[in-house]
């Protein structure tokens, strides 16, 4: 059987590149696309070094419609999953239409492009901040999104209706939506991981920087929340445990495994665990002393999140397998490597 291809928009950022590296390793061949907006080429280096061999690259933006279409008619792509987005919370707060417009038109192109191949099946990234401060936890796929509380988060609403509504309308077209929880970690060979520029807003980062000395303190967010120790609760999912379901769900709609046409699956660990037992985890299994303080709350958190994967246990035979304690090594480890390549 010839091997099928997956082409990975986003696939120079975090996830984008460990995505790369198991879906290489699965036996696909996998295309790159990535506009460098918010990366340089360390992941995609990494991923080479991984692999053994590069590859292919392509420098593109999804929001040009033309570069979109002549990547489907360059390579023969069967799934594409797609990650080219602006991810930044606040950011979307003071830059709404910034993110509209990438996060929407990015996705209307490769749709676009898709249909006039006569279909495809398309792979969407989504995010657990779709069900807001639910009523009740764990989540599962039927709980209720709740409106948005940040453009970034609409877009993510937005992308799953305009997937769901293009699988209904055109033939050809498959979907599924992965709702990731808390992504952390990094590949165990420590050669690709997160890498954000300028002062990180997720809390693995902020820990990591500020143990190797690149910030001075870390806030902890509040500490009077309705929860056992008053932090927050959150499902923390390892990057490669991520990567994992991704290959999993791409397989599911090559093999013609799906049972609707469009699916969404909870991408998570089901285990929630609070931000200062992520600090206190992180201390011990690394041997360091983090510096860190309660500051207020931050605006726009909810309390707890975390996940029911039964779902994609069950239909995808995926489940996070990773502990925690690797994961947070593995988040150090690569701290420390991009510190001494510096
Ligand atoms: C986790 C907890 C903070 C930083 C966000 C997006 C979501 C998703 C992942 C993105 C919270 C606390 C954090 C710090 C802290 N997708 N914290 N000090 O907010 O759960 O989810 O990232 O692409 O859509 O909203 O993740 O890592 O920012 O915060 O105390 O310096 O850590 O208050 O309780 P969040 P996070």
């Amino acid at each position: 059987m010839s091997k099928k291809t997956v082409l990975v928009s986003g696939g120079a950022g975090f996830i984008g590149s460990h995505v790369t590296v198991e879906l290489s390793q699965a036996g696909y061949d996998v295309v790159i696309a990535d506009n460098f907006s918010n990366c340089d080429e360390t992941n995609y280096k990494g991923v080479c070094r991984i692999l053994g061999f590069e590859p292919p690259l392509i420098p593109m933006d999804f929001c040009d419609k033309a570069a979109v279409y002549a990547l489907f008619e360059k390579y023969p792509i069967d799934a594409v999953i797609h990650f080219a987005a602006f991810k930044a919370v606040g950011e979307s707060v003071s830059e709404p239409l910034k993110y509209y417009r990438n996060n929407l038109l990015s996705f209307l192109n490769i749709l676009d492009a898709a249909k006039h191949k006569g279909g495809c099946n398309v792979l969407f990234s989504s995010s657990a901040t779709v069900y807001g401060e639910a009523e009740t936890l764990p989540v599962t796929e039927q709980t209720p999104r709740q409106p948005a509380t940040s453009p970034y988060g609409n877009t993510k609403t937005m992308c799953e209706d305009i997937l769901r509504d293009s699988v209904r309308a055109y033939p050809g077209i498959f979907g599924i939506a992965l709702r990731y929880f808390n992504p952390i970690g990094a590949h165990p060979t420590a050669l690709i991981g997160e890498l954000p520029r300028g002062v990180p807003n997720n809390l693995v980062p902020f820990i990591t920087q500020t143990a190797i000395g690149k910030r001075e303190c870390l806030s902890v967010f509040g500490n009077d929340y309705p929860t056992p120790d008053g932090t927050c609760l959150r499902d923390f999912i390892d990057i490669v445990d991520l990567a994992k379901a991704h290959v999993s769900a791409v397989g599911r709609m090559l093999d013609g495994r799906m049972k609707q046409g469009y699916e969404i699956f909870n991408v998570g660990t089901g285990r929630p665990v609070s931000v200062m037992e992520l600090i206190n985890t992180f201390e011990r299994v690394n041997g360091v002393k983090l510096n860190w303080k309660f500051a207020p709350r931050r605006p726009g958190d909810v309390v707890s999140i975390w996940a029911d994967p039964s779902l994609a246990e069950r239909e995808l035979g995926w489940k996070a397998v990773r502990s925690l304690d690797d994961t947070l090594k593995a988040a150090w480890e690569w701290e420390k490597y991009i510190a001494d390549k510096a």
